[in-house]
């Protein structure tokens, strides 16, 4: 007999009213009275359990049954029968219950609740736990529905490389990618000697060679991991994190903005339609005004303010920040959680940076301070997206290369890109994490990261 998804059950129950079946997965607990009892069973298909109800009578293991612990894996046959009186709307009564593997006393996972603490030191089990597998759900479907926001867009999926050698973020770390044994102290590396010829990194960006697609195919994005090697220890940064990057031809400051807008509604509209139970969880037990948020969110309409601006209003407010602001300087998260949170009160874009915080790619102002950047800002995150218009004046660009000592041999195709058929064009990189956290309400981005990457934690 073919083993059933408790899903399929759920999404067709009448279906299976009566019927005998199969099903397998994993205790979530396990009550008896010494005559009969009850199973919560998670087979990952859904977020939702189905209850087995067993008696000492029909099976011929109930010692066994009984006894069994949380985590344990089973597989059981019966039949579904329709239970719409009480909480769960069917359960099944089991025939057959064969143990495939029972945990013992050291399984982890045996109470309710556990600190988020306790649970990022067995990451490699915490998908089990309800608050992970509602969050790693989530995950996947956000990431399917950002697919589908811009395969309907008509944009075009590219695969940019992970490794790179130019370092496209300037002031970000970048992890050094090598084939030498560089502990050895007793030798000399020159960047010849490597595989590649030269001085590899993990790429920090798939924006660059985006750029170059984007001239073949007009519109398109990339979705993969970046690194940056910061030694940052918050709540929001991670050393690896998954960065969706769309590159736009044809398209200037305030047309990129109108997209980040339009496709975070659209994920958040469909997050809501698609995973009622996984949100409504976390409405419940992570933060009871989320889905508030996330309704207020899509009917609002997303601030726009210049970092002029938002200097002038940051500035007379310098007495509450730990970094009291000037013009010039960077925008910390204290600040960015201000804009959005105190000032905006909703999303909230920042645009128009000096061009000696951001990164050479941008395209420069006529003001000759100032580049065409936007950062979308949310409340309780801060920065979710970086984007920007593009430089697309050869000479331009190439000055501002060299006042930040880029190399242009290391860059050579890109400036070439501006030769040969170059038009306006924008992107923005959007931290899948970041947004995660805030559809999730989850506050550490280390919780919404299968295992994450941060300084002194490469366990699993
Ligand atoms: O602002 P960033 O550095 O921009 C870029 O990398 C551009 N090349 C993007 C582009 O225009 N195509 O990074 C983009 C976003 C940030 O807004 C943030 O959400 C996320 O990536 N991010 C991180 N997320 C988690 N941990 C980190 N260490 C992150 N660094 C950036
Ligand atoms: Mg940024």
């Amino acid at each position: 007999m073919v083993k059933e998804d408790v899903k399929s059950i759920y999404d067709r129950m009448d279906d299976f009213e009566s019927k005998e079946i199969v099903v397998a997965g994993w205790v979530k607990s396990c009550r008896t009275n010494g005559k009969f009892g009850f199973i919560e069973l998670a087979d990952g298909t859904c977020f939702k359990t189905l209850q087995i109800f067993f008696e000492k009578e029909k099976i011929s293991n109930f010692d066994i049954i009984e006894k069994l612990n949380t985590g344990s894996s089973i597989k059981c046959k019966g039949n579904i029968v329709l239970t719409p009186e009480n909480k769960q709307p069917f359960e099944l009564r089991a025939d057959v219950i064969d143990v495939i593997n029972a945990t013992d006393n050291e399984y982890p996972l045996q109470k309710k609740r556990h600190s988020l603490e306790f649970l990022r030191e067995i990451a490699y089990l915490r998908p089990r736990a309800n608050l992970f597998n509602a969050v790693f759900r989530v995950r996947s479907k956000l990431a399917f529905i950002l697919h589908e926001f811009f395969e309907q867009k008509g944009f075009v999926h590219v695969h940019t490389p992970l490794l790179t050698s130019s370092d496209c973020e300037g002031g970000s770390d970048l992890f050094r990618v090598t084939t030498q044994n560089i502990y050895d102290e007793s030798k000399k590396f020159e960047p010849e000697d490597e595989l590649f010829g030269k001085k590899v990194y993990l790429s920090p960006t798939g924006q660059l060679e985006g750029e170059a697609c984007a001239f073949a195919f007009g519109k398109i994005y990339t979705f993969g991991p970046s690194f940056r090697a910061e030694n940052s220890n918050t709540t929001r940064h991670v050393n690896e994190f998954w960065h969706l990057e769309p590159e736009v031809c044809f398209m200037d400051l305030e047309g990129l903005m109108d997209l980040e807008e339009e496709m975070m509604k659209f994920i958040m509209t469909k997050i809501l339609e698609r995973c009622p139970d996984e949100m409504k969880f976390f409405n419940e037990f992570v933060d009871k005004s989320l889905l508030e948020r996330l309704n207020n969110v899509i009917s609002s309409d997303f601030g726009k303010i210049t970092y002029t601006e938002a200097i002038e209003i940051l500035k007379k407010n310098n007495d509450k920040f730990d970094f009291p602001v000037e013009w010039g300087c960077d925008i910390q998260t204290e600040h960015e959680r201000y804009l959005s949170e105190v000032v905006f009160k909703r999303p909230v874009f920042v645009t128009d940076y000096p061009k000696e915080i951001k990164a050479f790619y941008m395209k420069q102002n006529e003001d000759g301070k100032t580049v065409r950047a936007c950062d979308l800002l949310f409340p309780g995150i801060g920065e979710v997206t970086g984007g920007s218009e593009r430089e697309t004046d050869y000479d331009k660009l190439l000055n501002h290369m060299k006042t930040l000592n880029l190399k242009e041999e290391d860059y050579w195709w890109y400036l070439n890109l501006r030769k040969f058929g170059s038009v306006e064009h924008s992107g923005f990189g959007l931290g899948f994490e970041r947004i995660l956290m805030y559809i999730t309400g989850v506050s550490n981005i280390r919780d919404v990261i299968l295992f994450p990457r941060t300084p002194n934690n490469c366990e699993f």
